[in-house]
């Protein structure tokens, strides 16, 4: 049986990408049940929702990066989007989105890194729970909006702890300031309604 706040603590306190994805191993069966029915982890569905508002084209091509369990895929394809892609780091986190049956294709990989996957390829990209401690950082926006389509939309949450620490707001002003996306909305919205922690839900959308 998982101890929910031992393997919480343990994925926010990860020191090397080894334990993260160790930690993500040993909680992938059961994530979706602690998160979503004991914790009270909101957050995909509202970043889902907001991703929604911009994206009408049902056959538009997703990337879910960071995909996990596959929580938004799951969202995402209930209200019809048919063309998700998903990627993550953890095999075993991967294995449980594609037992959801909701995405064409999975990929793993790390997304701090070069990504195997050509430019200007998707209409747009969301990324929940990702940009958060001891996970993906800021650095890892330049290869995002290198595979989204000119036009395309970027939809992440950053977790409230990591924006102060990682400096988001300078990193993606910069970002803006050379004219590869511009911010569309953003607000602060519940992230996990049990530990009462928050997020910055995101939309930005690449240059043309
Ligand atoms: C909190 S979970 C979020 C999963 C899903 N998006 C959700 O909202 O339920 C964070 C995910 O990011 C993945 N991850 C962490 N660091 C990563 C990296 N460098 N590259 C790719 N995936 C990573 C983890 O394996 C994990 O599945």
């Amino acid at each position: 049986m998982t101890n929910r706040k031992e393997i919480h603590d343990r994925v926010l306190n990860a020191t090397s990408k080894e334990e993260l994805a160790t930690a993500y191993g040993e909680w992938a069966e059961h994530y979706d049940k602690d998160l979503i029915d004991e914790m009270g982890y909101v957050a995909p569905v509202i970043a889902s929702q907001l991703l929604q508002g911009y994206v009408s084209d049902l056959s538009a091509r997703i990337l879910d990066a960071g995909c996990g369990t596959g929580l938004v895929g799951e969202d995402l394809h209930q209200k019809g989007y048919s063309n998700l892609e998903g990627f993550d780091y953890s095999a075993q986190m991967l294995a449980r989105a594609k037992d959801k049956e909701v995405y064409n294709r999975l990929h793993q990989g790390d997304l701090t890194g070069r990504l195997d996957l050509a430019d200007n390829s998707y209409a747009a990209i969301i990324s929940v729970g990702t940009f958060t401690c001891g996970h993906v950082g800021p650095e890892a926006f330049g290869e995002l909006i290198r595979i989204t389509k000119p036009g395309g939309y970027l939809c992440f949450t950053v977790r409230d702890q990591a924006w102060e620490e990682d400096n988001y707001r300078v990193a993606m002003d910069k970002i803006e300031d050379i004219g590869a996306w511009k911010r569309v909305e953003e607000k602060t919205t519940a992230y996990i309604q049990q530990d009462g922690s928050s997020c910055n839900v995101c939309i930005y959308q690449k240059g043309v």
